[in-house]
């Protein structure tokens, strides 16, 4: 499990255009460089073998999105170190991981090898999956890929294709409405500076190459409506989930503050006829 590691570069915060390749190229990189903070800060409440939606901790068990799993074969398209896959398995489901980042998939196999619980897991990026057409009953993705490609229409033509008929495509997201805000837990990120319209992405450029080092894409309710009704989905679910009164997580922009007062998660579910 011992892989190089260098320092996050200098970057400098734009916003500006970025091509699929851009993104690819930037996130992957990132995500390697971030994996062992990202699972050493929330792997204790994601769960080793767990599946929660998001920062407010919603569970699966609980909200029931993806419907019965048992028996299914389940793609989790950025799957990160696999804990929700793994808790697919843990009630019956057969559940296949895919992620861009080979240190996110490193984490993966440790929890695999700690839990006993292994999630077949491909590295790949989410607009061009490496299955046959119609060999899956449910494609998701918790907070995982989507907000990070370019390729938007790509990426969910691609979940449709891997779906069989009938098959449910599920995933979380930023909530939409959060692009107006900065990206801040406290107060001051209650203060919309920036318009909801605006699609232009989130770049951090490094300082020293000139290149992407980082991307985030957005896209408003009405895309997201627009994007899987072209793809062939009808939406069956948007849920918005509440900020749980007890719960006193931070989570980058998330927390209590701002979670009482304005949701921070968009989960959708939509089925293929
Ligand atoms: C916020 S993490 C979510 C992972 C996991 N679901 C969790 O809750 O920890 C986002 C994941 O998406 C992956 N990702 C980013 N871009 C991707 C792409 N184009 N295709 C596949 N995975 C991608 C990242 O490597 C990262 O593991």
């Amino acid at each position: 499990m011992e892989q190089e590691h260098w320092p996050h570069p200098p970057v400098t915060a734009h916003r500006r255009a970025a091509t699929e390749e851009e993104s690819r190229r930037a996130n992957g990189p990132d995500w390697d460089r971030y994996a062992d903070e990202y699972q050493a800060t929330h792997g204790d409440f994601l769960g080793d073998v767990g599946f929660v939606w998001g920062p407010e901790g919603l569970t699966e068990a609980d909200a029931g999105v993806l419907g019965p799993l048992a028996g299914k074969d389940v793609l989790e398209v950025g799957s990160g170190a696999g804990q929700c896959s793994r808790w697919i398995r843990s009630v019956g489901g057969r559940a296949y991981g895919l992620d861009l980042s080979h240190r996110q998939l490193q984490h993966s196999l440790r929890i695999d090898d700690a839990t006993g619980i292994a999630v077949p897991s491909v590295r790949g990026t989410a607009t061009q999956l490496p299955f046959a057409t119609a060999s899956f009953d449910v494609v998701f993705c918790a907070f995982g890929a989507l907000q990070f490609v370019a390729d938007i229409d790509r990426a969910v033509q691609e979940a449709a294709r891997v779906l069989r008929p009938g098959g449910r495509f599920a995933f979380s997201i930023t909530h939409p409405t959060r692009w107006m805000f900065p990206d801040d837990p406290t107060e001051d990120g209650l203060m919309a500076s920036q318009s909801y319209w605006d699609r232009t992405p989130y770049v951090e450029v490094d300082d020293v190459t000139g290149r992407p080092a980082y991307v985030e894409h957005h896209r408003t309710l009405g895309d997201w409506v627009s994007i899987l009704a072209g793809a062939g989905f009808r939406i069956t679910a948007l849920l918005e989930p509440e900020w749980p009164d007890d719960h006193e997580r931070l989570w980058g922009g998330w927390s209590s503050v701002r979670g009482r007062l304005t949701p921070g998660t968009a989960i959708f579910g939509a089925d293929l006829d």
